[in-house]
């Protein structure tokens, strides 16, 4: 029995699903919430955090879920992307924080320091432009290869850093880990 699968009856109600960002989605990816036992408020845990099946995700593609209301991309970045992220010196960057919710406050904006995993394949940001709150557009969009907000043009690059356009701050990195190969754990 899968985990999934497991949660499925008396927790049904607790089910994210993943919307569709790239068309990745609609079968492998699946997404649901852990109900720890301990806390007397499962709905509130239930929100807290969730477990997302990233192993459908393809090389240069995003997985968009739905987490704590907002959009998350889960992205897994080609070389070219980590490259162009890792070659950008951080005295170009508007934000030079790294905005990273798993690294302390006034950590610097490199690549390093945004992205997930060391090598840098896994880049996970809430999907909402810190100008006034739209869902950028990716897939490469904008000037920069990485993220488009047409709301009023603000430009994202490979690494979710702000770099031309209104808005003030590179994207939110959330607290995210891997709790095995495939499994990223949001909160
Ligand atoms: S909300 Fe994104 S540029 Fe204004």
């Amino acid at each position: 029995m899968s985990h999934a699968e497991d949660h499925a009856g008396t927790r049904r109600d607790f089910l994210y699903y993943a919307t569709a960002g790239a068309g990745t989605v609609a079968t492998g990816a699946a997404v649901w919430t852990l109900v720890d036992q301990m806390n007397p408020s499962a709905d509130v845990q239930a929100l807290s955090s969730i477990f997302v099946d990233v192993s459908g995700v393809a090389t240069g593609t995003q997985l968009t879920v739905k987490w704590r209301g907002k959009p998350v991309f889960i992205r897994r970045r080609t070389q070219e992307e980590i490259d162009a992220a890792r070659a950008v010196p951080l005295t170009d960057l508007v934000d030079p924080m790294a905005e990273n919710a798993n690294r302390p406050t006034g950590t610097e904006a490199t690549d390093e320091n945004r992205s997930l995993d060391e090598a840098g394949e896994w880049l996970v940001m809430i999907g909402v432009c810190t100008h006034l709150g739209c869902v950028p557009l990716g897939d490469g969009a904008g000037d920069f290869g990485g993220w488009f907000c047409p709301c009023h043009g603000s430009h994202y690059d490979t690494s979710g850093r702000i770099r031309k356009g209104p808005a003030p701050r590179n994207l939110d990195v959330p607290v995210a880990a891997f709790t095995d190969e495939t499994t990223l754990k949001l909160g």
